[in-house]
């Protein structure tokens, strides 16, 4: 087969997302890029991690999969989406972690960049906020402004039991009233566990699930992420068709011919052979500003895992192009040399304009007159990726065909893809997060939980004190 048809056969057609390595290997970054050696050597933890994701899968602990599939659960969400829709102008989402950042990420990349001060018919949805922390003024200031009556809300967690979520639900349903709660709340959590459930059945709440097998950060094709999209008038049934295009192009085993297992293996390499541990995901689109904020929290709460004696995982980070060209990239391209840039390209903007020629006869600036400001921001990225190769410094280039829903259920189902294996590769449970815990038991012993009395002797014991450090 020659590489071209290859290529076409890893990549689908060009409606497709596709990854391009050539800035992470050695043909082109020489020795502080990854040869095929690299990879071929690490071939037998590769096999044990597909054979580790295969036997999940088959045991039903890869359920975030699945989750595109869920016809019932699609029409379900969509009817309860339409009902919200019908009767109230905002939704809230009372929650936090992969309660709040998945639904966030789709919203600010599959609608208009200013969609909540649009009035309809432009508007093609509901108006969406995202509290997501427990921060007073936040909160306070979003409930002093919209007004109770036209907003609905969103009450999204996992375990049922979460106090940031709570915190704010209790407030919401003390200032509606029970009977108003009724008519413009909607519990999501676990079918059966936790203290929403339990809450939702005893006062008659509409509820959705979240399926018991499926973790906060992996559940964005949930109900999760489908009602907040489906409100604000996402087709969410091509979002996930795009992720199941994605769960079927990462079914192979082997993986030059499986773009998950391919993006793990690189970033697992740089981290572990090259001591490149930082990894900076920079999309050169606004709005995929949130979606960064999703991976930070997917990248660093699943793989930050402490494993025998020691310590693993890699250091996520966010950025945007090209307004951290004028920020972080100094320190990308002259720091330190232990961090990785991913980049993401959007081939199609939503919008383009042309930047006007002659308006003033300046030599430094006129070249631009002409030109898109999509060519622009493309330009901008090929340059930022070039200078730092030329510096020895690798990166890779996820490419996007546009920012429609079917390519965001690609890019989303992607990263949790290759998350769960880059799990398997560092030999960690990727699903769960007993380092957040330690924090909530102090949490709970602070405010007077019963049954966490026995934290108070840390808290006294690292209670500052020593006015000597106090400045
Ligand atoms: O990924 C996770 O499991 C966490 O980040 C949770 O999403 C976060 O802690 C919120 O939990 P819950 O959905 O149970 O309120």
């Amino acid at each position: 087969m020659r590489a071209s048809s290859h290529a076409r056969d890893r990549l689908g057609d060009m409606n497709h997302l596709s990854i391009d390595f050539n800035l992470a290997v050695d043909q082109h970054l020489k020795s502080a890029g990854l040869s095929k050696a690299d990879y071929e050597r690490l071939s037998p933890q590769l096999q044990q991690a597909h054979e580790v994701l295969t036997s999940k899968r088959k045991a039903g602990k890869m359920a975030f999969m699945d989750l595109p599939k869920q016809q019932t659960v699609l029409q379900e969400t969509i009817s309860v989406a339409k009902k919200l829709s019908g009767t109230f102008e905002n939704l809230v989402i009372l929650g936090i972690g992969g309660s709040s950042l998945g639904p966030k990420a789709l919203f600010t990349a599959l609608c208009h960049p200013f969609h909540n001060f649009l009035r309809p018919p432009q508007q093609k949805g509901m108006r969406l906020f995202f509290p997501d922390n427990s921060d007073p003024s936040t909160f306070a200031g979003l409930m002093g402004t919209l007004g109770l009556e036209r907003t609905a809300f969103a009450a999204i967690t996992k375990s049922g039991g979460t106090a940031e979520t709570w915190a704010q639900l209790l407030w919401v349903v003390d200032r509606l009233g029970k009977d108003a709660a009724r008519r413009q709340l909607v519990a999501l959590t676990d079918p059966e566990k936790g203290s929403l459930r339990a809450t939702a059945r005893a006062e008659g709440w509409q509820a959705l699930e979240i399926p018991p097998a499926v973790g906060g950060r992996f559940s964005v094709f949930s109900p999760v992420g489908l009602l907040p999209a489906a409100a604000a008038g996402i087709d969410i049934a091509e979002l996930l068709n795009g992720a199941q295009s994605m769960v079927e192009r990462c079914e192979k085993g082997n993986i030059f011919e499986n773009p998950a297992y391919m993006l793990a293996t690189t970033l697992y390499l740089f981290d572990t052979y090259k001591k490149r541990s930082t990894h900076v995901l920079m999309p050169y689109a606004d709005a995929l500003r949130e979606t960064g904020d999703w991976f930070v929290q997917l990248w660093a709460e699943s793989l930050g895992k402490k494993k025998g004696d020691g310590f693993v995982g890699p250091t996520p980070l966010r950025a945007v192009g090209a307004t951290d060209q004028h920020s972080l990239l100094q320190l990308l391209m002259e720091g330190p040399e232990d961090k990785l840039t991913l980049f993401i390209a959007v081939d199609e903007p939503r919008e383009d304009l042309k930047i006007p020629e002659g308006v003033f006869d300046l030599s430094d600036v006129s070249y631009l007159g002409g030109h898109g400001f999509h060519e622009l921001l493309s330009a901008e990225r090929q340059a930022t990726a070039t200078a730092l190769a030329a510096q020895g410094r690798p990166s890779l280039c996820i490419r996007m065909p546009s920012l429609r829903p079917f390519a965001m259920g690609e890019l989303l189902m992607l990263w949790q893809i290759a998350t769960a294996y880059a799990g398997f590769l560092y030999e960690i449970e990727p699903f769960d997060q007993p380092g957040v815990e330690a924090g909530k038991r102090y949490t709970c012993c602070l405010l007077g939980r019963p049954g966490y009395e026995s934290a108070q002797q840390d808290i006294q014991t690292y209670k500052a004190t020593n006015k000597a450090w106090i400045f």
